[in-house]
């Protein structure tokens, strides 16, 4: 049966996790897999979820199955979060959302659920998306195609043509949209121009999808959220697939969720059933731990309080070393112009390294980063910014 089966290569970013920890380089930086990280190059819990736990743990009674959505009082929590609780739409019943394991999880079932309601609808993502974006969809059937997004020479947004491109949309396409952080490239739309592509999708009747996985990392919880928002406004139907993995520093417990806007609320409730019968074939039913915990925070405002000034020191972070890291590399006498570390948000940037570069940091620094170059920014620190600096002086020739 499996005989024939040979090995393949481990997944570009998650490879990079094995392939550092085996570094006995003792210089050795992870720019590679998003995760927060501290000055210490931790990854801390926070505190908001260890005061959770620590109730959850205590008034849990039982573990029987929860059935196919989950914990209710996340799924509800988690829309207000994401959709305003003043959203009309909530108002109206006209979203259901649906706890998934994590945000992988709440995009591929987002994948399922549009083959079983139009499998010959195309998705077209950013150029470039998050690598997993295109085996996700694919692996679910679903054609996927690009639109313009990054300036790779100006480490810029190339919104005109985006614009040109999104007009050819219409109703049979599914257009996949970064609602904050781009991952990879850190360059988003402003508010202006979020409105723009909003007001477009409603007129051009494509659908929206939008990937918000680092809500808060970029101006704020609310202030993330607004590509949602704006096409919740304007449009019938948005898809959002959602994860608490870096906001609520809980990748491993595995949070998410889709969350499906429909017409009316009869639709929201029949695309719903449709979703449970679609994660029933596959993973029947999600953890509850992770959102049990959070289902807890966000139902107590003392923790709520606490949980957004955590996400508020964790942004905040990002942004003191985007803009230490561009004076560093200035002071440095390094020619080539790094100034839009500043400019962009959230995890990641592209250095715009060639391949071979990235090698050469990996090999002779043990700097791990993906072939893109694409860094995450939280694993500098004070300790590691200058030997960073150094090999990049190197690599660059400069
Ligand atoms: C990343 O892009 O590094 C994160 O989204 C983690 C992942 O699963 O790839």
């Amino acid at each position: 049966m499996f005989n024939h089966l040979n090995a393949i290569p481990p997944d570009p970013i998650l490879g990079l996790i094995a392939a550092y920890a085996k570094d006995p380089n003792p210089k050795k930086i992870d720019l590679g897999i998003g995760v927060y990280r501290d000055e210490l190059g931790n990854t801390p819990i926070l505190d908001c979820v260890k005061q959770a736990e620590k109730i959850h743990y205590d008034t849990q009674t039982t573990k029987t199955y929860l059935g196919p959505p989950g914990v209710t009082g996340f799924n509800s929590a988690i829309t207000e979060v994401i959709f305003g609780a003043d959203s009309d739409a909530i108002q109206q019943g006209r979203i259901c959302t649906i706890q998934t394991p994590g945000g992988c999880a709440a995009l591929r079932v987002a994948g399922d659920l549009l083959q079983v309601a139009k499998p010959e609808a195309e998705i077209w993502a950013s150029d470039p998306t998050w690598a997993n974006h295109l085996a996700l969809f694919s692996a679910a059937g679903i054609s996927m195609n690009s639109y313009p997004y990054f300036d790779a020479e100006n480490s810029s947004l190339r919104f005109d043509e985006m614009v040109n491109a999104l007009q050819q949309r219409g109703p049979d396409d599914i257009v996949l949209f970064h609602a904050c952080c781009h991952n990879p490239c850190g360059v988003s739309p402003n508010p202006d121009q979020w409105q723009i592509l909003a007001d477009m999708a409603a007129e051009r009747g494509f659908t929206p999808m939008i990937d918000i996985a680092y809500m808060g990392f970029e101006r704020g919880i609310a202030e993330d959220a607004l590509a949602v928002r704006l096409f919740t406004e304007k449009c019938p139907e948005v898809i959002v697939a959602s994860s608490c993995s870096k906001n609520f520093a809980m990748y491993q417990d595995r949070v998410g969720a889709i969350s499906i806007v429909a017409e009316n609320a009869q639709k929201a409730s029949d695309i719903e059933s449709v979703i449970n019968n679609v994660t029933r074939k596959n993973y029947s039913m999600p953890p509850a731990h992770g959102p049990h915990v959070i289902d807890t925070i966000l139902h107590s405002d003392e923790l709520t309080t606490l949980w957004i000034s955590e996400v508020a020191g964790m942004r905040n972070r990002i942004n003191g070393l985007r803009k230490t890291m561009t004076e560093k590399i200035v002071a440095s006498g390094i020619q080539t112009d790094f100034s839009f570390l500043e400019r962009q948000s959230g995890m990641f940037s592209f250095m715009g390294l060639s391949v071979e570069q990235v090698h050469r940091l990996r090999d002779e620094f043990a700097i791990y980063t993906v072939n893109s170059a694409r860094v995450n920014v939280a694993s500098f620190n004070e300790s590691n910014m200058g030997y960073f600096i150094e090999a990049l002086a190197v690599v660059l020739d400069e």
